[in-house]
C-alpha cells in the first residue's frame, strides 16, 4: 500500500519544491528567515525517500540522520521527519510510512533506537507516530524557536522491542 523509494533528482524536483512550500509544510514544518540563518552542517547519516502510493503516485518524502547517544556505533539513534502532501493525509499513509522507515533503519543498521520529535501543538504528528508503534517520551522544553517563540517538543521512540508492536 505504501512504498519508499530513492529520490530521483529530476522526476521529483515538483514535488520536492511543493514540498517546501510553507502552506505544504505547515505551521510545524516551516521557519521564516526570521526565525535566523539555516543550520548549515552535514547531519552523520542523513538521507531522504519519497513515499509513494502502490501505483507509484509521490505523496510525500521521510527524511533522517543520525543523533550519537554514546562513542560506540550502535549508541546512534536516527532521527526521523515527515510531510505528506495535504490531499493525502488523515489515511494512514504517515503512520504506515513512518513505522516502514523505522523497520527498515533498523534492519539495514546497527542501531536500536528510532526517533521523532514534533511540535507539542502538532497533534496529527503525535497521533501518527502512536499509531506508527513510536512510544511518546517526553517534553523537551524551549528547544525549536519558530515564528519568533521558543516552543516545547514531545519526543517519540521506537527501539528494537517495539518491532513486536502491532503495524499501522
Ligand atoms: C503529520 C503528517 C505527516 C501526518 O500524516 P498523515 O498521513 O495525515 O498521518 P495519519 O493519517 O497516519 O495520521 C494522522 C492522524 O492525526 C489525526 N489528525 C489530523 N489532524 C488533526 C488535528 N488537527 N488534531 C488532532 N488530530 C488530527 C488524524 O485523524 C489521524 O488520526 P487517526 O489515525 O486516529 O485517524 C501530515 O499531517 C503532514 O505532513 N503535516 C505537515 C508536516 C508536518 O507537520 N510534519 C511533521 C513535522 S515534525
Amino acid at each position: 500500500m505504501i512504498r519508499l523509494r530513492p529520490v530521483d533528482a529530476q522526476r521529483d524536483t515538483p514535488l520536492l519544491e511543493r514540498l517546501a512550500d510553507p502552506s505544504v509544510a505547515g505551521p510545524f514544518n516551516h521557519f521564516p528567515e526570521t526565525d535566523g540563518a539555516p543550520l548549515r552542517v552535514a547531519l552523520p547519516g542523513a538521507g531522504r525517500v519519497i513515499v509513494e502510493l502502490a501505483d507509484g503516485t509521490a505523496i510525500g518524502d521521510l527524511t533522517w540522520f543520525g543523533v550519537p547517544y554514546g562513542p560506540t556505533r550502535p549508541s546512534l539513534a536516527w532521527r526521523i521527519g515527515i510531510t505528506i502532501l495535504p490531499e493525502h493525509r488523515n489515511q494512514g499513509h504517515g503512520a504506515r510510512a513512518q513505522r516502514l522507515l523505522a523497520e527498515r533503519l533498523l534492519e539495514t543498521t546497527p542501531s536500536h533506537r528510532v526517533e521523532a520529535d514534533t511540535s507539542v501543538d502538532n497533534m496529527a504528528e503525535q497521533k501518527a507516530l502512536e499509531r506508527a508503534g513510536f512510544l511518546r517520551e517526553g517534553v523537551i522544553r524551549g528547544s525549536q524557536l519558530r515564528n519568533g517563540e521558543w516552543g516545547d517538543q514531545v519526543m517519540y521512540g521506537f527501539t528494537r522491542a517495539e518491532l513486536q508492536s502491532p503495524r499501522p
